[in-house]
């Protein structure tokens, strides 16, 4: 075990997630304990067309665990779509002698490491990727679970709770809307931790009568006089939800938009777990050999799947979250 592989390389790529340092760092020393020199690509697949990189020590590494963002900073690379720029990438692999890459992202970074992986093996070399999932967003099909979503819902909901005490005080309505562009998981999570008076997510079609109307009117049927509504972005702008509550019911809400608040600060407990043993994993999986690889949470544990393979698997949206809010927030008092 380890004997072939020398130097990796390691990146983060895509929106940025908290706990992205904690999987650096534990890529970074998981390979030097195994005398495997690691390479910090910045902003990543962009960096690899730009030879943009540092040499990654123990050090380098300290302090990091606790930290929201990525110190090797990221990007979303269009010219890394192309041929032509995973050429050029292919090149600074080349120079740096790079024998397998760990890639720290979500879906697009994967799709990009696989079509280099295949691209550099036309031209007679090889080179592992491993994929580690990376969003606040939970959207990665072959993935329970991705690093990033448990520290995202919690600053959500620290918001959330902010807001909670001055719509009470005001006995007004509020229309929060969370991130998820095509995922509704951190806007469930959240609204379900709060006891949302409705959520509208775009994994279920949103029919405003029954979703919002009526589950605000039956919130001050049973006494409510403050009102939540958590909206995932991809479900709805906040503004025009507002908009329309005012003209249906007369209700003046007030909107807040945390926006990329959720995609900072220290990550939390599991995300760091999660990511330690995510990093650890990964360069195992490139020290046994094996290449085109994601980590994912299967079933409560990590495996590495194939990459080819995980990109094609989806995962079915667990409505019986939202169950558990239908019953315990609104069939309840309605008192959140
Ligand atoms: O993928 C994570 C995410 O936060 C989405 O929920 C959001 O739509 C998107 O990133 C916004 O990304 P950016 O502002 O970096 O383009």
């Amino acid at each position: 075990m380890g004997d072939k592989i020398k130097r990796i390389g390691v990146l983060t790529s895509g929106g940025d997630a908290p706990g992205m340092n904690a999987a650096v760092r534990a890529v970074v020393r998981t390979a030097i304990g195994h005398g495997v020199e690691c390479i910090g690509i910045r902003r990543g697949w962009s960096g690899l067309i730009t030879s943009d990189f540092v040499r990654l020590d123990s050090s380098s590494v300290s302090h990091i665990i606790n930290r929201g963002g990525t110190i090797l900073y990221t990007a979303r690379s269009k010219e890394f779509m192309d041929a032509a720029g995973r050429e050029k990438a292919i090149g600074t692999c080349k120079l740096l002698g790079l024998d397998g890459i760990v890639a720290i992202g979500g879906d697009g970074t994967f799709r990009g490491a696989l079509a280099l992986s295949r691209q550099i093996a036309e031209s007679g070399h090889k080179l592992d990727v491993v994929g580690i999932p990376a969003t606040i967003d939970n959207d990665i099909g072959c993935s329970y679970y991705t690093i990033g979503f448990d520290t995202a819902c919690n600053t959500a909901i620290e918001c959330i709770d902010k807001l909670r005490d001055t719509m009470q005080s005001h006995e007004r309505c509020s229309v929060v809307e969370v991130m998820g562009r095509h995922a509704g998981y951190l806007a469930l999570y959240v609204g379900t931790a709060v006891g949302a008076t409705a959520v509208l997510i775009p994994e279920r079609p949103v029919d405003f009568e029954r979703d919002v109307v009526e589950k605000l009117r039956r919130a001050r049927l049973a006494g409510t006089t403050h009102y939540m509504v958590v909206v995932a972005e991809g479900a709805g702008s906040a503004f025009e939800i507002a908009e329309r509550i005012h003209e249906e019911i007369g209700i003046d809400p007030r909107v807040t938009v945390p926006g990329h608040i959720q995609r900072g600060g220290s990550p939390s407990a599991r995300d760091r777990e999660t990511a330690s043993r995510m990093g650890y994993m990964a360069v195992n999986t490139l020290l046994e050999g094996k290449g085109n690889r994601i980590i994912a949470v299967r079933k409560g544990h990590l495996s590495d799947l194939d990459m080819e393979e995980a990109l094609t698997m989806t995962k079915d949206f667990d409505m019986s979250l939202y169950a558990v809010l239908e019953a315990v927030t609104n069939g309840g008092a309605m008192n959140f």
